[in-house]
This record gives structure tokens, C-alpha cells and sequence, in this order.
């Protein structure tokens, strides 16, 4: 299975960002936290700065809003030229029209579940979405540790995508790690967002080809 790394710049220098995203050309795409410190007690990126990020970065950016108004601002992200922009399930009151208007910009869309929050009710979602992400820590921090409680809903996930012959990615985003990120793999995840450990030690591309090599290791 080709597996995707999407390093969180979360986790780097915020004042040399132009070398952070340069430093991880090798992963698949770049994943950027945008917190309103309303749905998360953070605050961090806003529309102008994912602007520039884009326009400096070798590679597509991933966009992850943890903003409490995704009905009204999700749409902006894609407008700005991000890849992908994924949104919370929790933060919208009409979550299909939020997909719908992703794609009326011609980004991919992407919806975010809590640890806390159950599947079923968003199943519906899925048949459009082009990613889903299944939180594996509480939404707001980095370097957390991973939750494995989570891992049955990854699985249901991954059961009914089959079921429905559905296949958008399916994304981890929390303490992920060599040890971790096999874990979730097994349970059918295949796009993995990693900020400490890709940012927090060593060298950054060293660091994505370890979690390649634990992917490999993780499928034999
Ligand atoms: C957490 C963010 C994550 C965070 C992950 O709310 O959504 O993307 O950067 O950081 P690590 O990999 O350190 O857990
Ligand atoms: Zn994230």
C-alpha cells in the first residue's frame, strides 16, 4: 500500500518556516494546524500566512482547521490554494455543505472526528469526502501521546469504506511515531501527520524515512 507522511509544521521553528517546509520536500505533503483559540484553546495560522506557506512550499499543503465557524471559513483555505482542507465534524453545522463548497473551489475536502466523537452519525459524509481524519490525540497540542482507544474506530471506518467501495484517504493526526504508526496502519490508516517526530529531534528527512521504513516493516 503507498502509505503518505505529512509532516506538521506545528512542530518547527514558526520563525524560519521557508526552511521548515524546504526541510521536508520528501514527504507528501505539508500539514498546517490552524487553530482559532475558540474550538482550541490555541491560536496559531490564519488565512495570509497558509497563503505564503503555499507559495514557498515544494509540496501540496494539508490544511487542518480546528476553528469553531468551519460553515463560514473553510471555504477561504481552498480558495487560497491549499491541497486539501479539513475541517471538524464538531465545528459545523452543515458539514455536507461545507464538502460541497471545499470542492466549489477545486481543493479536496477533508472531515475531522474527535477521539471523543462517534462515526456513525458522519458515515453519510464519507461518500464524498475525499479524507478522513480520525483524531488520535485531543485536537490542540502537539506532542501528545497516541491513543490506541481509538483504534476501533479507525477499524469500523476502514470497514465500512470496503463495504461501500469507497477509498478516500484515511489520516491519523496525534503522537504519531514508529512505534505508533504501524499500529495504525494495521487498523487501515494510510496517510500519517507526524510534528515531533519529524520536527522535534535530528534531521527532518531522516526522520520521514524512519517512518517510511516502519510503514514497510509494519506491512510484512
Ligand atoms: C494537534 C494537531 C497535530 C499536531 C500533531 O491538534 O492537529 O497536527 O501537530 O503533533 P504530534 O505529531 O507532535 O502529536
Ligand atoms: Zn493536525
Amino acid at each position: 500500500m503507498h502509505i503518505r507522511i505529512h509532516p506538521s509544521i506545528l512542530a518547527a521553528d514558526f520563525a524560519n518556516l521557508e526552511a521548515a517546509v524546504r526541510d521536508v520536500a520528501d514527504a507528501d505533503a505539508v500539514h498546517v494546524d490552524v487553530m482559532d483559540n475558540h474550538f482550541v484553546p490555541t491560536l496559531t495560522f490564519g488565512p495570509q500566512m497558509v497563503r505564503r506557506l503555499d507559495e514557498v512550499s515544494p509540496i501540496p499543503l494539508d490544511v487542518h482547521l480546528m476553528i469553531a465557524d468551519a460553515d463560514d471559513h473553510a471555504a477561504e483555505y481552498a480558495q487560497i490554494g491549499a491541497d486539501s482542507v479539513t475541517f471538524h465534524v464538531e465545528a459545523a453545522t452543515n458539514p455536507q455543505a461545507v464538502i460541497d463548497a471545499i470542492h466549489g473551489h477545486g481543493a479536496r475536502a477533508g472531515v475531522a472526528i474527535k477521539p471523543g466523537t462517534p462515526l456513525e452519525p458522519y458515515l453519510p459524509l464519507m461518500h464524498s469526502a475525499d479524507l478522513v481524519l480520525i483524531m488520535t490525540v485531543e485536537p490542540g497540542a502537539g506532542g501528545q501521546s497516541f491513543m490506541p482507544e481509538v483504534m476501533p474506530k479507525l477499524s469500523a471506518l476502514h470497514r465500512y469504506l470496503g463495504e461501500q467501495g469507497l477509498s478516500p484517504l484515511v489520516q491519523v493526526d496525534g503522537g504519531i511515531t514508529v512505534e505508533s504508526l504501524p499500529i495504525a496502519l494495521s487498523h487501515g490508516a494510510d496517510t500519517f501527520v507526524a510534528g515531533s517526530s519529524v520536527y522535534g529531534h535530528g534531521i527532518p528527512a531522516d526522520n520521514i524515512r524512519a517512518l517510511r521504513d516502519a510503514a514497510t516493516k509494519g506491512e510484512a
